[in-house]
């Protein structure tokens, strides 16, 4: 936690123009400062910065926020390390001020972290600096491994089995409660500790953060298992972590994008050839956990799987891990009966990255598994629509979901009609309101012009707040994803009188925050003697999409009462419905008024 008071300090002091021009170029244009995009290959610049407002927004991709959102982005900080971060940089001392159990567990962590850390410099040493690490070195060598990516991926030797790791982290003064806890080493009895990895090579497991959390070892040669991983512990979990991505982090950021393997060994060999940005899962499958962690880096995971038949049902599964991480994905694939490392060593880098180019989205493979597995009889059709719009429904993106739509029309031969109609059986089962869905990104924005044209003119216009504060239902009238941000700013504006785009954008997540961002800085100067009228325009544009949507549920729950037999709900409705029409006629009417008496 750091003090309220500190952030709101750190942030009216820096300029967000040098933090940003401390990691690219920015030309001053009119009222903004211009660059080229970090986040997206771009080449007219479209990254726009504001010094006044604190914010930055991208036109390209969407991004934006204040200065700490850029920094959490462009270094993967997290927010308390981008405010430090920001802080040091203006001499501003930033001291954490944590409950006493956070810093307990804090220390705590850190303690293990450290023999983790010890560990790995134990592991490595006797791989590098020992007689015994010699037939481990031989393994590398025969399989073509070089030292240079072996240190860098920090590789290492655990001796057969001894006490030296033990031995060794007692002498480090480090706590043996701790190595048990962590995997390495089991007590078999009083103070006679037996160690997990024996005789095995060792791959470091590495957060994103450069922080070790737990080991692979494999065998040197064949043997059973081949490989030995940490279990779960309080600094690892399998799901949750990648391996080879704190070593990959600028390759991805430069290439904008990512490969993702199954081995150890393939990360190396790819590293090795200089493709640079491959991670692995942990011989596990991968799960969103894994895609959001690399949806931090870029939004191009490729999903690189053996070319069998194990490798498509793969590709086909994991689609729907990707749409539950807000990805769509793509998939690669090595020719039967090789690996990547095989494949790399064989082929050459060159022909690796062909086949990394060639990827293709992951829905071609769900789509053609669906259509394998239910046929194209008229039945089996009905189901694979069924499970598209399964997994569509879940896509928050309503562009990409059409795509997706329309890929799936293409491709299989089924019907629009059809899909659309095993879309309505699955939105509405009975009389069940329709199934909300998450707050949608950015995109979605697009279909919620009148929103977006609002809070524009307020965001950009904060005095105009004024004439909104009256109209009492504005929050209501707001399609959902915008409701707490009108609400926010319109209470932010009640108690303060003013509109700080610093303080708003920190009290939104990142996406929203970019939102506020964009909604601040993009558009056209409506001119002063338009606004007003730009204002209630868009107000009585919600009204008459309110009423319209209130009309039609009025509807539907007229019918059901009909078909239910339930006469009193019936009347109700009723009475209710010939409302909502009266008020719909009355807003027409105004509309015409205000045309006919508009020059
Ligand atoms: N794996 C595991 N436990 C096993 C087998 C495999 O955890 N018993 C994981 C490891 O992370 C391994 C990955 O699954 O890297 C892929 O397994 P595999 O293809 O068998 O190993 P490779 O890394 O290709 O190693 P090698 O080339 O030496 O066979
Ligand atoms: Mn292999």
């Amino acid at each position: 936690m750091i003090a309220e008071e500190k952030i709101i300090e750190i942030r009216e002091r820096a300029s967000i123009v040098e933090v940003i021009s401390d990691h690219l170029t920015l030309k001053k244009a009119g009222r903004n400062y211009l660059g080229l995009c970090p986040f997206h290959t771009e080449k007219t610049p479209s990254f726009t910065v504001n010094e006044e407002k604190g914010i930055f927004h991208c036109f390209g991709c969407g991004v934006g926020g204040n200065v700490f959102h850029f920094l959490m982005r462009y270094e993967h900080l997290t927010f308390p390390e981008a405010i430090e971060r920001v802080g040091k940089r203006y001499g501003i001392v930033v001291d954490r001020q944590q409950r006493p159990e956070a810093r307990r567990e804090a220390e705590e962590r850190e303690a293990l972290y450290r023999v983790n850390e010890r560990a790995a410099a134990y592991f490595h040493q006797a791989l590098f600096a020992q007689a015994e690490g010699r037939t481990a070195l031989a393994y590398l060598k025969s399989r073509g491994i070089d030292e240079g990516v072996a240190r860098r991926f920090y590789l290492g030797y655990a001796p057969r089995r001894g006490t030296g790791l033990a031995g060794f982290l007692k002498r480090e003064g480090l706590s043996l409660d701790n190595a048990v806890r962590l995997g390495l080493v089991s007590e078999r009895g009083n103070h006679d500790y037996g160690e997990r990895f024996s005789d095995r090579l060792i791959f470091p497991i590495v957060s994103s953060a450069g922080r070790v959390v737990g080991f692979g070892g494999r065998v040197l040669g064949e043997g059973l298992p081949k490989y030995l991983n940490s279990p779960e512990t309080p600094l690892f979990r399998k799901g949750s972590n990648v391996y080879g991505l704190y070593q990959a982090k600028e390759a991805i950021r430069a290439a904008d994008r990512v490969a993702v393997v199954e081995g150890y060994l393939d990360v190396i060999a790819l590293a090795q050839f200089g493709i640079g940005y491959t991670v692995a899962t942990l011989g596990t499958a991968l799960t969103p956990e894994h895609v959001r962690i690399l949806g931090r880096f870029t939004r191009n995971i490729i999903a690189l799987f053996d070319g069998d038949e194990a490798g498509r049902k793969a590709a086909a599964r994991s689609f729907e891990i990707f749409i539950d991480a807000g990805q769509l994905g793509r998939a690669a694939f090595v020719p039967k009966d090789e690996d990547p490392d095989s494949f790399v060593r064989a082929r050459g880098k060159e022909a690796m990255e062909v086949v990394l180019d060639q990827a293709t989205p992951l829905a071609d493979y769900a789509f053609s598994w669906l259509e394998n597995r239910y046929g194209t009889s008229l039945e089996g059709k009905s189901e694979v629509a069924k499970e598209i719009q399964r997994l569509l429904s879940k896509v928050r993106n309503p562009f990409e979901a059409d795509l997706l739509a329309r890929r799936a029309v293409d491709s299989l031969g089924i019907s629009e009609d059809l899909l659309r109609r095993s879309a309505a059986s699955l939105g509405r089962r009975g009389n069940e309101p329709e199934p909300k869905k998450p707050a949608p990104p950015a995109l979605r924005s697009r279909e919620d012009l009148a929103e977006r044209a609002l809070l524009g003119l307020i965001l950009r216009y904060p005095s105009m707040v004024s004439l909104l504060a009256p109209v009492e239902d504005i929050e209501t009238l707001c399609a959902s994803h915008w409701r707490d941000m009108m609400g926010r700013i319109l209470t932010e504006w009640r108690a303060s009188g003013e509109i700080d785009p610093g303080r708003l954008t920190q009290s939104f997540p990142p996406d929203q925050a970019a939102e506020i961002a964009a909604l601040m800085l993009e558009g056209e100067d409506v001119p002063e003697e338009e606004r007003e009228k730009a204002l209630s325009d868009c107000v009585a544009h919600l009204r008459r999409k309110y009423l319209r949507n209130l009309e039609t549920e009025l509807r539907r729950a007229i019918r059901i009462a009909e078909e239910t037999n339930d006469e009193k709900a019936k009347r109700e409705r009723m009475l209710e419905w010939q409302e909502v029409v009266r008020r719909e006629r009355q807003l027409d009417r105004q509309r015409l008024a205000a045309k006919t008496h508009s020059p």
